[in-house]
């Protein structure tokens, strides 16, 4: 270990600036959300500002106003035909790079722009890397119509523990589409994908935070520098 110790806002940038190796000129490029993905889109900016090309597409209306306010050009999605990179963050990452995403109330846009993207990469500080998925509970967006029927169905789901509405200050969280989040707790899983399936049966479950084979690459910001870890 090297004796410099990188407080976890440096780790998360050491990730964001690696991956701005990945972003060739001209790209058209998804940006995340989340304290990690805004990092990267402050690091973006010094690079467009030194004449880098990209035009951007932002997975949250709150990335969107940032990008914007450093003179990041951010189109909506039906300004691109699609994207060749996203980078965005993530809640928690398994060895098959396996994520859930959704802590910051964004997945439905974040797995919107990725499955438009032809490269999901993800960027992160260690603490994210996990053996199996699930400590983190799983965010659900939901329509608000459904939510008594999609606290039925996840709750009664084999291995669901819990399944709570996500509030803030007691006021229930929104999403950018006007929706509701739900965060499930299934403990530990052997199989995100079956999970995975089960919760994009549920009606009313517009998207889950389950993000499984989506991502290519994943930059990880460590004591001993940035790892990259690659989708087998
Ligand atoms: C938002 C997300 C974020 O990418 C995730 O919550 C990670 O955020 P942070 O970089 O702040 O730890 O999925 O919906």
């Amino acid at each position: 270990m090297s004796e410099l110790f990188h407080s976890p806002a440096e780790l998360k940038r050491m990730a964001a600036a690696a991956a701005l190796t990945a972003v060739p000129s001209n790209c058209r490029l998804g940006l995340g959300s989340g304290s990690t993905a805004e990092i990267f889109v402050e690091e973006l900016a010094v690079r467009v500002r030194q004449g880098l090309q990209v035009r951007c597409c932002a997975t949250s209306e709150r990335t969107a106003r940032l990008a914007r306010s450093k003179g990041i050009e951010v189109a909506g999605l039906d300004a691109f035909e699609g994207l060749d990179l996203t980078v965005d963050g993530a809640d928690e990452i398994d060895p098959q790079l396996n994520l859930i995403k959704g802590g910051g109330a964004c997945h439905l846009r974040e797995k919107v722009v990725a499955a438009f993207s032809a490269r999901l990469i993800i960027i992160a500080d260690d603490s994210k890397l996990v053996d199996s998925l699930g400590a983190f509970r799983i965010p659900l967006e939901v329509i608000p119509f459904a939510l008594p029927l999609v606290l039925r169905e996840v709750s009664g789901l084999p291995g669901c523990r819990s399944c709570l509405q996500r509030r803030s200050e007691s006021a229930p969280v929104l999403t950018d589409e006007g929706n509701l989040v739900l965060d499930a707790d299934f403990g530990l899983l052997t199989d995100p994908g079956s999970l995975a399936i089960r919760l994009s049966d549920v009606p009313g479950i517009v998207e889950h935070g389950l993000f499984v084979g989506m991502a290519e690459t994943a930059f990880i910001g460590t004591q001993d520098g940035v790892r990259i870890l690659e989708r087998a």
